[in-house]
């Protein structure tokens, strides 16, 4: 996570600024992030196309769509982790408080950091006790042992609503928890960074109905503080916890729009037909 290579060229910097100029997308000043006119490509094989998407502050939103639409791809994008991908290409701007995060000057180390990540498996490092696994982040950025390391550590524990379940073993593997607890570690580690927005890429296909209750639970807190984007499968799932709803398929992104709206009364036929399950 610490190195990158980036494998946009400069001539395809160059096209990428004429492509947005060409469509002339207008930034919102009211958005956290905004995806503009984005297109991706893995060697030849075009997977986003033209898509352009905004992440209002303090909301949730939800992407869903069939598997392989490119909602993993597109999620990737929002913290540059997409470009960690050897063959991976991309085209239009990603901005962050209206800054493009692609722009050279910026550094991708501080845009994960501002961008945080909590991933479909919980991950958490398997060598690291649960105070580690909160703590890590901060360690490498400079913290210190000390009583201002364990104030976030439990902060960001009850945060994640894991600290009553763990208070009293931080010095145990952070594997030895069972896998809803895991991933409100990995949740708790990614909020110990302070960052602006969370991005979850279907966080709770492991998990058991009362695990997933919790993590859902937990979103709707997270709102207060950040912008949470969350690819989700479970269609219940979007409509409980999102404010807005992106509904992708095959690379486009099709309709988007309040999640009350998208699910009650879709525009596009094709979402229609995939949240009802007319889809065939
Ligand atoms: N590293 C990669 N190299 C080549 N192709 C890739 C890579 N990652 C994804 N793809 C392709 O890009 C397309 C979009 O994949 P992506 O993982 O974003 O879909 P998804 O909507 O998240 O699917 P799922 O719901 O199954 O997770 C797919 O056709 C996939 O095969
Ligand atoms: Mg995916």
């Amino acid at each position: 996570m610490t190195t990158t290579t980036t494998t946009i060229t400069q001539e395809e910097q160059n096209n990428k600024h004429v492509t947005n100029d060409q469509t002339q997308q207008e930034i919102d000043q009211t958005a956290k992030m905004q995806a503009i006119n984005v297109n991706v490509w893995f060697g030849q094989k075009h997977v986003l196309k033209s898509v352009n998407l905004t992440v209002k502050p303090n909301t949730v939103t939800a992407i869903i769509g069939p598997s392989g639409c490119g909602k993993s791809t597109f999620l990737r994008c929002f913290n540059r982790m997409h470009e960690l991908a050897p063959n991976a290409k991309m085209t239009g701007k990603i901005l962050l408080d209206c800054e493009d995060i692609y722009e050279r000057k910026i550094d991708p180390v501080q845009i994960r950091r501002r961008v945080g990540m909590v991933f479909q498996k919980p991950n958490p490092f398997p060598t690291m006790s649960i105070y580690d696994n909160v703590a890590a982040g901060l360690k490498l950025t400079g913290t210190k042992n000390g009583k201002h390391l364990d104030d976030i550590v439990k902060r960001s524990l009850e945060q994640a609503t894991l600290w009553d379940e763990v208070h009293e073993d931080l010095k145990k593997p952070g594997t030895s928890i069972s896998g809803g607890q895991q991933q409100r570690l990995c949740i708790a580690r990614a909020i110990a960074l302070q960052p602006e927005v969370i991005l979850m890429d279907e966080p709770c296909s492991a998990l058991d109905p009362i695990a997933t209750a919790k993590i859902e639970k937990l979103i709707i807190e997270l709102k207060r503080n950040y912008a949470v984007v969350i690819v989700t499968h479970n269609m219940q799932q979007a409509s409980r916890i999102s404010d807005y709803t992106a509904f992708m398929y095959m690379g486009e992104l099709i309709e988007f729009g309040e999640t009350r709206q998208l699910f009650e009364n879709p525009k596009v036929k094709l979402t229609e037909n995939y949240i009802t399950g007319a889809f065939g």
